[in-house]
């Protein structure tokens, strides 16, 4: 793909906002903040589009995306949304929760959307960068981390810049995200069973007292979410977990009473680790080639964190994704 000029601009110039809303239109990328990390944004229901994601991410054509909506509304002529389901997308919409769902059929999304699953994510997005894209383009969006495939997710319009610049026409800077991590990931079965694919800031324990049922861990013998591989976000540096002090050459991110070069959040507030995780990886694989990590408590929103800190500590399979990761040595993507 010929490198292009990557603009970034404000999510409150409502002129930038209406050109990235043409861009989208015409079958182009955009990447936009989200109240969990930034997007890469394109037409749901455009093959070619949504395919451009695939490419400029250096995704496997296995690993679906995520469909962006405005509502309630635009997920229920999308997917069938069960009693249930309209229960928790009441309670936690718009916000950080995806949910996995029967798709209608027929259906005008893309099929390399749910990378040809008969089922469908959907996430209702609570940050007006975002939203503006998709009320303007009058779209539902598909949206993966606008990360390359299997570094971490971007906090920040510069970390978007760094991973994919020249790559993309358009970035719609929101600032810093609020929470930090990926949105919370459930699969509701054609029989009202509940699985968690992925842990978030919602946690668990919030989605059952919603619902009123138990959620079930995802059966790791097989991967429904890709994101699930072991390794993913997966900075240059080796990582050690649930270390208390450093070794020599080591970055040390601290959470609470375990100080550290670069402490998570010193009252031991596990919102704010969560916020500040990526940037701390980053900033660590920067700054050494070893990195060692705090425990973190495996409560609340700490077991989405211990989940992410636990893939990008993992071995790394000899695939594609180490050609990303040599392309992107910087490691701060
Ligand atoms: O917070 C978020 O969810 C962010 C922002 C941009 O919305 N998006 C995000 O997308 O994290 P991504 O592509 O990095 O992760 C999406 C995950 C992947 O692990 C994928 O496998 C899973 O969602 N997924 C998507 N569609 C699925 C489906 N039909 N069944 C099971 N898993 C699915
Ligand atoms: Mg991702």
């Amino acid at each position: 793909m010929t490198d292009m000029i990557t603009q970034v601009v404000s999510c409150d110039d409502s002129p930038a906002i209406a050109r990235a809303t043409a861009i989208l239109r015409s079958g182009n990328l955009v990447a936009a903040a989200t109240e969990t990390v930034y997007g890469l944004a394109a037409d749901a229901t455009n093959d070619e589009a949504v395919k451009k994601i695939y490419q400029v991410k250096g995704r496997p054509s296995n690993n679906p995306l995520i469909c962006h909506v405005l509502d309630i509304s635009m997920a229920e002529s999308l997917v069938e949304v069960s009693e249930t389901a309209k229960l928790l997308m009441e309670k936690f919409w718009p916000g950080p929760l995806t949910l996995v769902l029967p798709q209608r059929t027929p259906t005008q999304i893309a099929p390399t959307v749910s990378a040809g699953l008969s089922t469908l994510a959907v996430r209702c997005p609570n940050h007006p960068a975002m939203r503006s894209l998709i009320k303007g383009s009058g779209l539902p969006l598909a949206a993966p981390s606008a990360n390359p495939s299997g570094k971490i997710s971007p906090t920040t319009a510069e970390h978007v810049r760094s991973g994919l610049d020249g790559k993309i026409e358009m970035i719609i800077d929101g600032g810093a995200t609020d929470l930090g991590i990926e949105s919370t990931i459930i699969s509701i079965d054609q029989n009202d069973v509940i699985r968690l694919l992925r842990p978030g800031t919602i946690t668990s324990d919030e989605i059952a007292d919603a619902s009123n049922k138990d959620i079930l861990d995802n059966n790791s013998n097989h991967i429904t979410a890709p994101g699930q591989l072991e390794s993913h976000y997966a900075p240059d540096a080796l990582i050690r977990l649930n270390a208390k002090t450093a070794l020599a050459g080591e970055y040390h991110i601290g959470f609470g009473e375990v100080k550290g070069n670069f402490n998570l959040s010193e009252t031991g507030d596990l919102s704010e680790a969560a916020k500040k995780l990526f940037t701390a990886i980053g900033k660590a694989d920067q700054s050494a080639d070893k990195i060692a990590i705090a425990p973190i408590p495996l409560t609340g929103i700490g077991l989405a964190i211990n989940d992410r800190i636990k893939r990008a500590a993992a071995p790394r399979p000899q695939t594609d994704t180490d050609t990303d990761h040599h392309l992107n040595s910087n490691g701060n993507e």
